[in-house]
């Protein structure tokens, strides 16, 4: 197993993309703090088929908004593991609303969830990383580096969050803590769902079509390459962005939809 004997910590892991991570980390050997902000039920689901893989589970939850509440996010696994070696920042939320309709407070949530305590995390992990090869992960998004209807303000929040991943790489190097960040493409999960409301189905039609592997994605295949980045496979890659969207990126739309690939 890749990560026998290391300690996971995935935050938003009730569902989704941290769901698939938190259960891929316990496959290869993890024991992982699943941590959630409403969805108990599900986040405590997840904690049971992390131990029923024969992994510790700690199942914590926090609302990152508050930075009180990742202080205590962090004193819990210091308290009960006493150290970290994978601090995987997944949660996230956003208002998506053209720039225009953006008010202060859904900036203000937005950049302290994603941004300010982000920071945060990382100040509360990286002790609990002390004499071991750490690993960071974040996730960006699809919509950095191009457009995407009512996508500004999660965006801007996910292009800090690629700046501070090469920042921390070059200033976490030398205690041989890697960080690298995933920014996957469109994934099946209840934000996709939320943000596409009843165009769902042909959205994903259309994806399918306009990506090269032919289809949307699934939580898994972004938790394989997070597997790969918390694991010594990955250890001289640091400050690096891994797109995990099935070469979405890579076409054109008119050209895909008149031309076909
Ligand atoms: N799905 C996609 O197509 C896609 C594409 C690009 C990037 N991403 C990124 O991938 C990551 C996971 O996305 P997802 O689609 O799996 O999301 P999701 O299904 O909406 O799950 C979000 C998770 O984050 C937690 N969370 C949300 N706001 C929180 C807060 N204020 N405090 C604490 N926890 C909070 C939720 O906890 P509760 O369950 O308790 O509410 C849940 O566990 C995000 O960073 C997202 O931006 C997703």
């Amino acid at each position: 197993m890749l990560l026998a004997q290391r300690k996971a910590l995935v935050t938003g892991s009730s569902r989704g993309i941290g769901r698939a991570i938190a259960l891929a980390l316990a496959r290869e050997g993890a024991d992982v703090v699943i941590h959630y902000r409403r969805q108990q039920a599900e986040a405590e689901a997840v904690g049971a088929e992390v131990e029923a893989l024969g992994r510790r589970a700690l199942v914590v939850p926090a609302e990152l908004e508050s930075a009180g509440e990742v202080e205590k996010l962090f004193d819990v696994v210091r308290e009960s593991w006493g150290a970290l070696d994978i601090f995987v920042a997944n949660a996230a939320a956003s208002a998506f609303k053209p720039v225009l309709e953006l008010k202060p407070y859904h900036l203000e949530r937005t950049y302290r969830l994603l941004v300010e305590n982000f920071v945060l995390s990382v100040q509360k992990a990286v002790p609990l990383m002390e004499g071991r090869p750490g690993r960071i992960i974040t996730i960006s998004g699809h919509g950095v580096h191009f457009t995407l209807p009512r996508y500004a303000n999660i965006a801007a929040a996910k292009g800090a969050i690629e700046t501070l991943t090469r920042y921390l790489a070059h200033e976490l190097g030398p205690q041989q803590i890697t960080v690298n960040a995933i920014a996957p493409g469109v994934i099946a999960t209840d934000s996709e769902q939320f943000y596409m409301g009843d165009k769902l189905a042909a959205f994903d039609a259309a994806c399918g079509r306009a990506t090269p592997l032919g289809r949307v994605g699934r939580p898994e295949d972004v938790a394989d390459v997070a597997v790969f980045l918390a694991s010594d496979w990955s250890r001289f890659v640091t400050g690096q962005v891994i797109v995990v969207d099935g070469g979405l990126t890579l076409t054109s739309g008119p050209f895909v939809e008149v031309l076909g690939h």
